[in-house]
Parts: structure tokens; sequence; C-alpha cells
């Protein structure tokens, strides 16, 4: 077999290495070509096909209406630009219920999206799937905090680890997810002594929103940092497209304050 190397830029390797070495990894969300290969020139290090696509894309008021065919389908729009920024691919709501339908759906994600990861909202009751999905060859991120498709046990979209009991509970899933063999963290909601924390004890890349800025890395969904929001901003997201002559640069000026620490405050 002959040795060559992935034609990528960003690989998980680099992923790693940048944690290692405190170099801030800047993460969006895209779900189509056009903006893919914008992200992509800008520098981004990680695109992620969201399952917010349900929302921003598709009109919904939640990301639970996202099927599997929608995410293979945009995975696919973006895959076919994205040259050098790391592909994840959202596992849409109930599609890893065991460990069966977790690895069929997670290798369509990957041979027909093209995605180089998938990242499914996870605790402690998924280690034994990323677990089985990782001994595979199925690179994870596993996505803690605020779980959008719990939205209908949740009630609402509040900020979660508040409380000593469920901040413990929150900091022993992301170790017994970490050893389970996923290769990425993503925090979604959850206070930043508590980001700040898991991210110290991890030694794979935390990526955070509305997590602080003590995390790795720093992920925003597309449409929020060009002041696309439909009148609802979350808290934590900022229009970079106020004050930029365009989307390019727009993106660019993202990377660029991720990088420096200059986002979030
Ligand atoms: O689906 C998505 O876009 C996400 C981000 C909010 C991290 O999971």
């Amino acid at each position: 077999m002959s040795i060559h190397k992935l034609h990528k830029n960003i690989t998980l390797n680099r992923l790693h290495a940048m944690k290692a070495n405190n170099e801030k990894i800047a993460c969006l969300t895209a779900y189509d070509a056009s903006f893919a290969a914008i992200l992509d020139q800008a520098g981004i290090d990680i695109i992620l096909v969201g399952d917010s696509l349900g929302m921003v894309v598709q009109g919904h008021d939640s990301t639970v209406s996202v099927t599997m065919e929608d995410m293979i389908y945009h995975s696919q729009c973006v895959s076919s630009v994205a040259k050098n920024a790391f592909l994840i691919a959202d596992m849409p709501f109930m599609s890893y219920t065991n460990v069966e339908q977790a690895l069929a759906n997670a290798t369509d994600l990957i041979q027909l999206g093209g995605a180089q990861m998938v990242k499914l909202e996870a605790s402690s009751r998924q280690v034994s799937i990323v677990q089985e999905l990782c001994e595979c060859g199925i690179p994870i991120c596993a996505h803690l905090g605020l779980r959008p498709q719990y939205i209908h046990k949740l009630g609402g979209y509040a900020m979660q680890g508040n409380d000593e009991a469920s901040a413990k509970e929150l900091f022993e899933s992301a170790q017994s997810l970490q050893a389970a063999g996923a290769d990425i963290l993503l925090l979604e909601c959850v206070p930043d002594a508590l980001a700040q924390k898991i991210t110290q004890n991890s030694s794979i890349p935390v990526i955070g929103i509305g997590a602080g800025a003590n995390c790795d890395g720093q992920i925003l969904v597309l449409h929020d940092v060009i002041g696309i929001t439909h009148g609802v901003t979350p808290k934590f997201a900022k229009n970079f497209l106020a004050g930029a002559i365009d989307i390019q640069s727009a993106i660019e000026n993202y990377v660029q304050d991720v990088k420096s620490s200059k986002f979030p405050t």
C-alpha cells in the first residue's frame, strides 16, 4: 500500500495538535456549497453541517424534524467544495437510539455525505454507542450541555449545569465520553467555570458555544454571524457582518477574533 497524505489541511491530528499548542480552533456551521466555499477560503478549521438547518434553512422552530436524508443531502453539498476545513455532520434526532442504528447512519454520513466525523448529542447514556462507533473507525464529536434535540423534554433552550449536581453529572459525562473514544467535545450553553474545568481536564479539543472564552475553540451558527436571525439572536452570538464590507470579510474577522481570543469576550 502506498502512503499518501490526506488532501485536507485540517485533519483530526492537526486539531489535536492545536489543542496541545493552545491554538484556538475556529468553527462555523454551513449547509450549502456557496457558504462552505466562503468558510473554507476564510480559514475556518471545522465546518459543521448542523441539524440547526431544521431551523435556519427549513424554518422549523426546533431541530427534531430533520431526517437522515436531509443530513446526507446537505453534507454532500458542503463536502463537494470544502477542501481545507475538517467536516463534521450531525446525527439527527432518533438516528442513534442503539448501536446498530447509529453505526448504519453514521456510515451513511461518512460514505454518502462525505463527512470526516459525526456529532451526536450525548450524556453517559450514549457511552456504549460512542465506543462502538469509535472502534469501527468513525470519529465522534460528543455534544454536551444544552442538547437541542431534547427540546420537548427540556421545555426551553436554557443554560445547563447550573447547580452542583448537574455540573458534576456533565463533567463526569464529558470524562466518560472521552474515555469511550470521542475525539472532540462540544459544550453548548454551560457556565464558563464548568466549561473551563472540562477543557482543562480533557486531552481532546473542547469547542464551546455559549460556554465562555476558555474552551479550545468556538462555534456559532453561520446565520447568527451574518445577522440573519429572524429577530431572535442568542445572547452569546455576534453579527460579524455589521462593520465588514462583505460576507467573506465577516467570516475572516470571525476567524481572526476566535484565534486571537477577542471573541467571545
Ligand atoms: O446543529 C448545530 O448547528 C449545532 C451547533 C449549535 C453547535 O449543534
